[in-house]
Parts: structure tokens; sequence; C-alpha cells
């Protein structure tokens, strides 16, 4: 398909999850053969869309400064002859639509995130009335079919969203409310979409659902990677985040034995008392996680494991979150994302007795962090000494380097030639830092 030369500027600002980063993509997508190419500042735009997250308050309110900020620039193009069309995609755009066009007047335009698909029509439509709002009405399917397979990744990995929403509600979490319920794309469409990316040099696919290891199609996320590990190049598969109640036998196996499946998991625990397990609807006990954590590393032994936290759920007493240490302890982790209860509302933990208090919160997840630090930059000293195969994604914060990532997901740095970008190659791992890795090149390469 050819396209027009660019015309016009678009300037995407993306908060939230890897889901949230797939979709803006998607939306640069649509929005191409309309002339629009991306700029990096803001005020040189004539679309701006900020892709929101809904998931913490402050991610939330950072919404409202932002759009302050981009209304300056709205006028102050506006005081030149140039215009500049505000829209608000995301979560916060699901959850809060309304109230984003009344607090902030010049926003153009705000869209839930199964409405991508209908951009251009809706700006074509602000261009002549203001003021229009959609709320999705999640469908998933329209959105998808619609955007279709092509892609135009802008490197040697990408994320590929397979599955959307989630019914898992989990007592404190927004997603079930501004993703919908549960949908997973047709297989078909999934390796349509990972062949194109592979044919334009992606070595890497991450699989991306709020849910992803409740993936629906025929055979599952294991006959997925299976399928996907068959595609000419594409040398490693990722996913993620897998909730523990769907990580099956045939997915713990697919772990053993595909070799592009890479060892590291995303598996979110939340919290190590039962207690407090219970009242989240986590659907799992400590004692099941730890077991389940066992099998997959049963099956692949260096699996290296991550997860999520949340510090200060309503009820949370000093012994319950002990014992989130005590898990933590038990599992080691290679990596990890740990939060304060937010109560966010119309979700059933935020009208809960016993919310704990903000210092209590603080002091905990201090605690907790001191040790997941730990954990982590133990995990990358474990690493010195060993070669491993990095993939090599772009030019290094210092000349003459190259930055890549090893199967555990960590970034490596390395003195290597430009023109390994794209590359899988083995590292001898000289030393580790709590975020990084560095190395030597192992092999002469030519
Ligand atoms: N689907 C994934 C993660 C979704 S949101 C899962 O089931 O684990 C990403 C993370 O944000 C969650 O794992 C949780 O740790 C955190 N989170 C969600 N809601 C939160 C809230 N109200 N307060 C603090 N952290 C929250
Ligand atoms: Fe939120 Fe729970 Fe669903 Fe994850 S599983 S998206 S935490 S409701
Ligand atoms: Fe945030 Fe929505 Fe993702 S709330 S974490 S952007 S699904």
């Amino acid at each position: 398909m050819s396209e027009p030369a660019p015309t016009r500027r678009l300037y995407i600002k993306t908060h939230g999850c890897q889901m949230n980063v797939y979709d803006s993509e998607r939306m640069a997508d649509v929005l191409r053969p309309l002339g629009y190419a991306m700029t990096e500042r803001p005020e040189d735009a004539d679309l701006v869309v900020l892709n929101t997250c809904h998931i913490r308050e402050k991610a939330t309110e950072k919404v409202y400064s932002e759009l302050g900020y981009i209304k300056q620039m709205k006028l102050a193009r506006q005081a030149a002859g140039q215009s500049m069309t505000i829209a608000v995609a995301g979560c916060v755009a699901q959850a809060e639509g309304k109230e984003i066009m009344h607090r902030q007047p010049a926003v153009d335009l705000v869209i839930g995130p199964q409405a991508y698909h209908q951009l251009p029509e809706l700006i074509a439509r602000t261009h002549r009335a203001k003021g229009e709002r959609l709320s999705a009405d999640f469908a998933p399917q329209a959105k998808f079919d619609r955007l279709g397979s092509d892609r135009n990744p802008s490197g040697v990995t990408a994320f590929l969203t397979i599955q959307e929403g989630c019914d898992k509600f989990c007592t404190f979490c927004v997603v079930p409310y501004t993703r919908g319920a549960e949908f997973s794309r047709p297989m078909d469409a999934v390796l349509a979409e990972a062949r194109s990316l592979a044919g334009q040099g992606v070595r890497e696919v991450t699989l991306l659902g709020q849910n992803v290891n409740a993936y629906g199609g025929e055979g599952g996320l294991a006959g997925l990677v299976r399928k996907l590990a068959q595609i000419e190049g594409l040398d490693r598969i990722r996913y993620t985040t897998s909730h523990p109640a769907d990580m099956d036998e045939a997915l713990i196996e697919a772990h053993g034995e595909v070799e592009a499946l890479m060892p590291y998991l995303h598996l979110p625990v939340q919290a190590g008392s039962d207690k407090v397990l219970r009242a989240m609807n986590r659907a799992h006990t400590a004692e099941s996680y730890l077991r389940l954590v066992e099998k997959i590393r049963a099956a692949r032994p260096d699996m290296a494991m991550a997860g999520d936290f949340i510090v200060g759920f309503p009820g949370e007493r000093e012994q319950d979150f002990e014992a989130t240490l005590q898990l933590v302890a038990e599992v080691g982790y290679a990596g990890a994302f740990s939060f304060k209860y937010s109560r966010r509302p119309g979700t059933p933990a935020a009208n809960l007795p016993d919310q704990v208090a903000e210092e209590v919160k603080e002091e905990r997840l201090a605690r907790l962090n001191a040790l997941l630090d730990e954990q982590q930059s133990a995990f990358n000293a474990s690493q010195a000494g060993r070669t491993l195969p990095v993939l090599f994604e772009r030019a290094g914060r210092h000349p003459g380097q190259l930055s890549g990532r090893s199967p555990y997901l960590q970034a490596v740095h390395v003195s290597a030639p430009d023109h390994l970008i794209g590359q899988i190659v083995p590292v001898r791992i000289e030393s580790a830092a709590k975020m990084s890795l560095a190395g030597a090149l192992a092999l002469e390469v030519a």
C-alpha cells in the first residue's frame, strides 16, 4: 500500500503497561495513511495523543497535569495561526471520559482502548465539530480485525497483544472495568502478525495480555508458543503478564521443551498472607504459588522469576506483611514491581474498612524493596563469569558500545560493532550492577 508523504505531525505520550505501548504503536499505524508522522516534540504536533493509565491514583492524576501543559502548547500554536488536536486515550479515557472533557475543555476527543481503529474517522469528525467523545463499548474483535496484522516495527524486539481484558476481578484492580472482559485474538491473526514482524527483522516477540496465560485460542498459550517457535527468524518468545491460576501443565511443559521460550517469567503473587490473598480475590494461596514455582523450576531449572507486590492492602497487619517477606525469601526473585495499595473508586477494596495508614505503607514498601533489591543484585552478580547469548537491540550509551538483553531479560552492555544489532551473540559476563550487566564478546566476530 502506498502512503502519502507525511504532512502532519503526531505526538504520542504513553503511560502504564506494555499493552498501552502496543496500542500506541498501533494508533501510529492507523494514522500513518492519513499523513501523520511521529514527532518527539509535542509543541510541533498537529495531533497529541495521551495514552493513559488508571491503575493507581498517581497515574490518573498525572493525566490532568500533563493536559495543563499541553493546553498551553495548543494556545501558543493557535496564537501562531496553527492548530492542535488533543486526544486522550487509554484506561483513564475509558474510566473518566466525561470528567476529562469537563475538567480540561482543551481536550477534543476521548477514546477508550477498544476503539482505536476508529481513530481516523473520529479525528476527522472533531475537525468538523469539537467535543466528540467515544467511550468504547468493549468490542475487541472489531479493534483487532480493523487494525490488521501489518506492522511497522522500529527495532528487533516487538510487543504483540494476543489477549485483552480480565475476568479475574481482584478486589483492588480497575483493569476489568477499563479493559472489559477477557478476549483472545484468533491464533491465525496472531501468527500473521508475528510473521509480518519476523519478515521485518524482529527476532524477539513479547506476547501481551492482562492475563496472557489465559489465552483462549486453540491449544492455549502453550499451543501458540509452539507455533510461533517455528517461524523463521523468531528466536525468542516471552509473554507477560500471567496469573498463577492459569499456569497450566501444557505451558509449564513448553518451558522445558521450547528453546525459543525464554527463561524469565513474570508471575505476580501480590502478597504472602492467605488472609490478604483471599480478601484480594486472588484465587491462589501462598503455598499453592510456591508449589507452582517449584514445578516451573523443575521443568526449567534456570527460570528467573519476577513478581508484582502490593503492600498495605486494607486489613494487612504486620504479620501479614511479614508473610510477604517470607514468600519473597523463599522464591528468590530476579526482578519485581512493588506498589503501595492505592484506593481505586469503584473497586470492592476501596470500600473495605481498615485501610492502612500511608506511613505504614511507606515503611513496608521500603522493607520489601530492600529485600527485592538485594535479590536482584544477587541474581545479576551470579551471572558474572558465565557466557550468555545476548540479543543486541541498539547502540549503547557510550560510543562503540551496544546494548542487548540476556535470556533472563537483563540489560547487557558490550563493546561491539553496530552490525551485530539484531544478532544473538555469546557474551562473557564480566560485571554486574543492580540494573544491568557488562561483558565482552566471547568469540571473535568478523
Ligand atoms: N494482570 C496482571 C497485572 C495488572 S496491573 C496481574 O494479574 O498480576 C499491574 C500491577 O499493578 C498488579 O500486578 C498490581 O501489583 C498493581 N496494582 C493493581 N491495582 C493496584 C492498586 N489499586 N494499588 C496498587 N497496586 C495495584
Ligand atoms: Fe487486575 Fe487481577 Fe485482572 Fe491482574 S488478574 S488485571 S490484578 S483484576
Ligand atoms: Fe494501566 Fe490500563 Fe495497563 S490501567 S496498567 S494502562 S491496562
